[in-house]
């Protein structure tokens, strides 16, 4: 079984959205495993998004992802990395497909309401970032076997 970081960016937050794109994931038959509501330091936004350090848009990308609350969650379920993503959309608004979260409810893309890790190792990296061992629940699900 997969884990993965899934976070409602601050564009998410105030727009409201948060209950929505849970839904999605929860319809999808994915499984939250934490889930709370918090103002991400400049030293976690940095740590988080270390791989574009040196980019002309990282510190715009830490002014954003620290401009307001977000829901910073995990998940897990089969291939839930690679599945989640698509559920996601492109990265780019202009090439998110109708459908998923960034096709159906993005403008622009730095406001593209929903980051997900993109590997096992980024997850588990991410994960660590914004939460202790024990804020994560294991419990069963009745439905699971019916996925
Ligand atoms: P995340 O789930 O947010 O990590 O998105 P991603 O994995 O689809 O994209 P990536 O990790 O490559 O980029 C992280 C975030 O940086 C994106 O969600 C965008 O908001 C922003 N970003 C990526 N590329 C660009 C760019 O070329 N210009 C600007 N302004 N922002 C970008
Ligand atoms: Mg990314």
């Amino acid at each position: 079984m997969e884990r993965t970081f899934l976070m409602v960016k601050p564009d998410g937050v105030q727009r409201g959205l948060i209950g929505r794109i849970i839904a999605r994931l929860e319809d999808k038959g994915f499984k939250m495993v934490a889930g709370k509501l918090i103002q991400v330091s400049e030293e976690q936004a940095k740590r988080h998004y270390a791989e574009h350090e040196g980019k002309d848009f990282f510190d715009s990308l830490v002014g954003f992802i620290t401009s307001g609350p977000v829901f910073a969650m995990v998940w897990e379920g089969d291939d839930i990395i690679a599945l989640s993503r698509m559920l996601m959309g492109k990265t780019n608004v202009k090439e998110a497909l109708p459908g998923t979260i960034r096709g159906d409810f993005a403008l622009h893309t730095p406001h593209n309401l929903i980051h997900g890790s993109d590997s096992p190792e980024s997850s588990a990296r991410e994960i660590a970032n914004f939460f202790e061992a024990h804020e994560l629940v294991d419990y069963d699900k009745s439905l699971s076997p019916w996925m």
